[in-house]
């Protein structure tokens, strides 16, 4: 099982050392990468890998505000998340997003790609057309891909997707590509056992359950 910390704009630098170094001590063999924002990339080496939410599709230049690849170089970062709905939000569009794995792939880089349906396209039925449109884009057999699928409607919430729905909608995205897949939207420690026993679910993308490393350690711990 992969467990993939989103931490959103949440920790300082100071703040992330210290959660950091909390959960460096407590997990041993587990797959665990942690986002956090790139003000707070740390220079030291922990058992988790540090991944960046966010980066631009350039190794430097003008472009006010962004982060290029030599910045990420400088922390040692391989990791990054592509397509989360709060950045398509902020109006990252398909060629966008497209730039940005095609970037990520030409570096070699560790892919984690997010896509998910909102409420109506939930509602009205049509989110395995509507995932297939958001997967249009990218290499699906690209080798250090992993797929997380976050339904919109499911994400802050408290109230994750039903295991059977999930069940449903990895089994459809694993027709498409062999990557491995993760589930994200509400994972907490009381549906962490129902997630897991899902059978194409290799891992989960957290986001308010992981801000406190010590849940976010009981949620692994339960492996
Ligand atoms: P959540 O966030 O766990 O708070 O629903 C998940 C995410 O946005 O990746």
């Amino acid at each position: 099982m992969i467990y993939a910390a989103n931490l959103k704009c949440n920790y300082t630098r100071s703040g992330f050392l210290e959660y950091a170094r909390v959960l460096d001590r407590n997990i041993s063999d587990q797959s665990v990468m942690v986002f956090p924002p790139s003000s707070a990339f740390l220079e030291a080496k922990f058992k988790f890998t540090q991944g960046a939410q966010n980066f631009y599709p350039a190794k430097s230049g003008s472009f006010t505000g962004e982060i290029g690849s030599d910045m990420l170089d400088e922390f040692g970062i391989t990791t990054v998340l592509i397509g989360h709905s709060e950045r398509r939000a902020l109006g990252e569009d398909e060629p966008f997003l497209k730039a940005k794995f095609d970037f990520a792939k030409q570096n070699g880089w560790d892919i984690i790609y997010c896509i998910g349906e909102d409420d109506i396209t939930h509602m009205n039925g049509s989110t395995k057309e509507f995932l297939c449109d958001q997967l249009e884009n990218i290499d699906l057999e690209y080798e250090n891909l992993v797929v997380a699928y976050e339904p919109i409607w499911a994400i802050g919430t408290g109230k994750s997707a039903k295991a059977e729905f999930i069940a449903e909608i990895l089994d459809f995205i694993s027709t498409k590509t062999t990557a491995p897949l993760l589930y994200g939207g509400s994972v907490n420690i009381a549906n962490i056992d129902d997630i897991k026993a899902i059978k194409n679910c290799d891992g989960v993308l957290i986001g308010t359950a992981s801000w406190d490393a010590n849940k976010f350690l009981e949620i692994i711990k339960k492996d």
